[in-house]
This record gives C-alpha cells, structure tokens and sequence, in this order.
C-alpha cells in the first residue's frame, strides 16, 4: 500500500492522500505549513479564519501521528504563535521531545519583540521505542582565518575535534537568502535544516514523509542522505520544482559509508556515533591546541561512495 507512494511527489490535498497511508508505517513525517501570513502561494490561499485554520491544522497534524511508526518522531515547523496552539493538538496525540528554536531574523513589527526564531516542535510516537542518535555541527569558526569564534577560557585542547553536540537553539544554519539558491517559492527552508532531523532520527532505507513539499527540501534530504520520501503538494509548479530538484541530487553526502549533512563544500551535521570511522577522512590536527589554525575537512584522498 505505501509502496506506490514512495520515492515520489503526489499532486494533491494533503488530508486526502494522508487518508490513503497506512497506520504506523512511515519512520519520520516533518511538516512546513502555509503560515496563514496571506503569504502567495500559486494555488492557495494563505488567509484562513482564526479558527478555521486551527481546525485544519488539527486534521492533519492527526493524520501525522497516525501514520508515524512507534519508532518514529514527527516534526512541526512554524512560527511560535501557531506552535502555540499545536502544542495542545501534539499533546493529546503524542510525547513531547523538544521544542528547537531556529534562528531566523525578520523586520521589525512595531510594538512587539523583535521575532528572531522559528520553532520546531519535536514529538515521539512511542517514548520508549523511539529511533533517536546524538548529532555533532562544526565549531563556530572565523570565515577567513578559520579561528574559533570563542575562546573556551584556555580549555580548547579539550574540544571535540569536529565541533560541539547540538543543542535545541540551532543558530548555524541559515535562511536561503541568495537567489542563485531559492526557487521561485515564497518560503523555501534550506535543505542542511532538514538534513539534521533526518540524521538524527532516521536510518538508511527508512521513510521520510512530508505533507506540504514545496520545492521538495525535505525530499531532497531524504534522498541524498539515502531514505525514501514521500512528498505531497497541492500545486503542480511546485511539485515540477521539487522533481526537478530531486534530479539534481547527487551523491557526496557519503564518506566511507556514514552519512553527513555536506552542504556547499562543509559538513553541517554528522552522527557522533559515526566519528571514529569519519575521522580517518579529515585533516586534524595533531597537537589538539592547534584546533584553531587547521581547518579541518575531508582530505582529498578520502573514498566517497
Ligand atoms: C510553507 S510551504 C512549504 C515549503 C517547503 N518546506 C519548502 O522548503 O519548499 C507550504 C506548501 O504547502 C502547500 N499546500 C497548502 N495547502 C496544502 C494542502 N492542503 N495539501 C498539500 N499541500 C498544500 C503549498 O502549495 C506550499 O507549497
């Protein structure tokens, strides 16, 4: 049944093709819905009523869960103000496991905090049979001088070589500002963000599935870190996108058989458990204190698969 699902974009109303999945039968399922901001979309209306919205929103966050593996986790990408009500929707369904604040600055609004993140609600089906690996991101590094931005009080000769675990504020992965990388969609996320919940929550083979695909990000995700997806959209521009971006995939983010998020010639996340066998594929340096002045990056010679 989801077999003729997979590894493919459904043109389609998401409730509709939700309906059609099996219970308990896809590993992880992330979600980026329209914010109902009047944002223009091709083919829908980003401008439901208060209520309206929340009980949409509640439709299919349910099917979500519903389709989830026990194993599995499920994502929710949106602005606070939203999470806010799906928190209570999440609650009765699932178990909260974190809500990560990702850095994003807009325009000032006016009266208000200036908003500075979006959130992620991070749910498990099942607690104690839930699918989850610690991740590691680089250290935060000068761009010219490769130095790191913080000092450690002296204690840098004790840092882990690649970089820190990730916590729930991710500040290092950015927003697509430049054209030269956006398609012709008004919110495109970047694909290094999905990357990251995939590693961390997924296993070679498994399913990926997300409702609202847009340009396909998580799809091509899913697909250079060797899963399998299902996408869903209702317009069909977006999902000529999103093929054509699966097209384009290509085949580095394996180093000697572990899989990293390597996104614009850098690694952005790998498997703390994958380090021992990465590490015989990177420069380090071998004085630990010199961590400051050796970039640290795949040798030339390393076999990718
Ligand atoms: C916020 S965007 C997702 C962007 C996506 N994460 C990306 O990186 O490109 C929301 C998408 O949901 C689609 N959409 C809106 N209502 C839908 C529905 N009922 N079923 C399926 N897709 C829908 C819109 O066409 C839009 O592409």
């Amino acid at each position: 049944m989801l077999d003729k699902y997979l590894n493919k974009i459904i043109r389609g109303d998401c409730l509709e093709i939700l309906k059609k999945v099996p219970d308990n039968s896809v590993d992880m399922t992330f979600a980026d819905p329209p914010f109902n901001l009047k944002k223009k979309y091709n083919g829908y209306k980003d401008s439901l009523e208060f209520r309206e919205y929340l009980e949409w929103c509640d439709k299919w966050i349910s099917e979500m869960v519903r389709v989830t593996k026990p194993t599995g986790s499920i994502f929710v990408h949106n602005i606070p103000k939203w999470l806010s009500f799906y928190v209570k929707i999440l609650n009765e369904h699932a178990s909260f496991k974190h809500w990560i604040a990702w850095n994003a600055p807009t325009s000032p609004m006016g009266k208000s905090l200036q908003p500075a993140h979006y959130g992620i609600l991070f749910y498990v089906k099942e607690p104690k049979k839930t699918k989850i690996y610690e991740i590691r991101m680089p250290h935060d590094r000068e761009r010219k001088s490769m130095y790191l931005r913080k000092d450690y009080g002296g204690k840098k000769a004790g840092l882990h070589p690649f970089g820190p675990l990730v916590s729930d504020v991710w500040t290092d992965l950015h927003r697509i500002k430049h054209n030269k990388y956006r398609d012709e969609h008004p919110c495109q996320l970047p694909v290094p963000l999905l990357e990251r919940l995939i590693l961390m929550t997924t296993d070679e083979g498994d399913v990926v599935l997300d409702p609202f695909i847009g340009t396909g990000t998580t799809a091509v995700a899913a697909k250079k870190l060797g899963r399998k997806y299902i996408g869903i959209d209702l317009d069909q521009e977006y999902k000529q996108i999103s093929e054509s971006n699966l097209n384009k995939v290509s085949s580095d983010s394996n180093i000697g058989g572990k899989w990293v998020s390597f996104y614009l010639g850098e690694i952005r996340t790998l498997r703390n458990e994958d380090w021992d066998a990465l590490s015989k594929h990177f420069e380090i340096p071998k004085n630990p204190k010199d961590i400051d002045f050796i970039k640290i990056k795949v040798s030339k010679n390393s076999s990718k698969k």
